[in-house]
């Protein structure tokens, strides 16, 4: 596809915006709306949108979604767990609408962009008033008038390979910010949903970008994260082909306090990213790496394009560079036809690489993906009880990790009032650990400083300088 062709164009825009009038002036549209979202910071940022466009046609977000007169579940589709919380949800809210009959219900996200699915919820979900994919989050407009105007099921859903630039946003904090760089994946991992879902691989402008960020810069936020389903292959497709390193450089210029990233392939972490990075004054010392497994056997058949020393070469430049950079990483367990020894492979991955923090999944089938095909899946019990072990092993080394930042002073942004005490407040260090110190409410959205004295369940403790 031309660049053409992947923006949506200003007329289309515009189009848009004459519906968001007409909703404006309808004597029955809903006056408030909650977004349930699912899933990845994709989808989170791609809520604060949708909430945008709302407050933009004259809505209130409303408190809890059993008062609002517009709920709209953004799903995620990437596990199967994940899917059945959502549709769970959203058959439970059917329940809630019969008090309040004139509550519109929408799901949208990648959920519906699955085969199949638009033709599911026609069939089996005829409760929902309105479902639309994510190639479709800037038609809403457009899809909530016809909605509104019918007594028909909207369902819509295209080839999700578009850019909207200029969608308004309701951004959830104000201290940090998602900054989407690019979207979709083209990578393909035999295991994942998300390129089938998220569309092709297509990076917005640089100049785009950096509007956004400097607007960003202007209203006074903290920190920005950069987001990408693959942001380290930023670029392709552009004009002079910009590396996510150059990017990088130049958001760097801006001034914002706080830039990170995520996600990246470990096959696209190339030196001149880790030298910018490096050398950055305001890019956090911090790396989620997803590793997947500690196998290469395993790793060619999730078609990852990179062997365990690869990988393991990649982390220790990495912390050459950067000494103390905070590493994370996401794992998957029983992978189709995993021995244990295979296992034993990421077990021992992770105990050489000591990870900061880990997220790990069992391997759940996709419809669709080249693993869903293959054989050999893992029964049940072996898989829990092998996540169960690979849980307890990162706990244990987690623990000792995180000493390493003891007696060193870390930044802190301030996200709120700690759980365990009022006096205490928490936020993530330039490394993405958790701090707990002493603070108020005053200090939310804050970046201070302290040193850390302790570490407890996970979390560092400072003592305010
Ligand atoms: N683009 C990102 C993240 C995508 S989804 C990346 O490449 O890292 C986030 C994580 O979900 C993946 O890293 C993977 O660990 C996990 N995941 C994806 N598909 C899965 C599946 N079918 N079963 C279990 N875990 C899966
Ligand atoms: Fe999925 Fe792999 Fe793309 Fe990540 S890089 S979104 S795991 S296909
Ligand atoms: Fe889920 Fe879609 Fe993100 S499938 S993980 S919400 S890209």
């Amino acid at each position: 596809m031309t660049r053409a062709e992947i923006m949506v164009t200003p007329e289309e825009m515009e189009k848009q915006e004459q519906y968001t009038e007409l909703i404006r002036s309808l004597p029955h549209k809903p006056r408030s709306y909650y977004v349930v979202t699912y899933g990845c910071q994709m989808n989170a940022h791609d809520s604060e949108k949708i909430a945008g466009m709302l407050d933009h046609m004259g809505m209130d977000a409303a408190a809890v979604r059993e008062e609002a007169d517009f709920v709209i579940f953004n799903t995620c589709c990437v596990r199967e767990n994940a899917e059945r919380r959502a549709l769970g949800n959203v058959t439970w809210l059917k329940e809630v609408r019969k008090k309040k009959p004139d509550m519109i219900i929408a799901v949208c996200g990648c959920m519906i962009q699955e085969p199949g699915m638009a033709e599911r919820i026609l069939k089996q979900y005829r409760f929902v008033d309105l479902a639309f994919g994510t190639s479709n989050l800037h038609k809403l407009p457009e899809l909530l008038y016809e909605t509104l105007n019918s007594r028909e099921q909207c369902v819509r859903v295209e080839e999700a390979d578009l850019i909207a630039e200029g969608l308004p946003v309701h951004r959830l904090r104000q201290d940090a910010a998602y900054l989407t760089i690019m979207y979709g994946c083209d990578n393909f991992c035999s295991y994942c949903i998300v390129p089938y879902v998220r569309g092709r691989e297509r990076s917005r402008d640089v100049s785009a970008i950096l509007r956004e960020a400097e607007e960003l810069a202007q209203n006074g936020v903290k920190e920005i994260m950069l987001l990408g389903q693959n942001v380290n292959s930023y670029g392709k497709g552009l004009p002079g082909s910009p590396t996510f390193a150059s990017l990088l450089k130049q958001l760097d210029g801006i001034g914002i306090p706080r830039i990170r990233f995520m996600t990246s392939h470990p096959k696209d972490l190339n030196d001149e990213l880790i030298e910018v990075m490096a050398n950055g004054r305001h890019i956090l010392p911090q790396f989620h790496l997803p590793v997947q497994s500690g196998n290469d056997e395993i790793l060619k058949k999730m078609n990852r394009h990179y062997t365990r020393d690869q990988y393991l070469g990649r982390v220790k430049k990495l912390r050459e560079a950067i000494p103390d950079i905070g590493l994370s990483t996401d794992i998957i367990v029983s992978f189709p036809g995993e021995t244990e020894e295979q296992f034993q492979d990421t077990m021992s991955l992770v105990r050489e690489v000591r990870y900061d923090s880990a997220f790990t999944f069992i391997y759940s089938p996709r419809t669709g993906t080249k693993a869903a095909e293959m054989k050999g899946m893992i029964p049940d019990e072996v898989s829990t009880e092998r996540i169960q072990r690979l849980i307890a092993l990162q706990e244990n080394l987690q623990q000792e990790t995180l000493k390493r930042f003891i007696g060193m002073q870390e930044e802190v942004l301030v996200e709120g009032l700690s759980r365990r005490s009022k006096l205490a407040v928490s936020g993530k260090g330039k490394h993405a650990v958790s701090v707990t110190m002493e603070g108020t409410e005053n200090d939310i959205g804050r970046i201070l400083s302290c040193r850390i004295t302790d570490v407890k369940n996970n979390t560092l403790m400072g003592e305010r300088v």
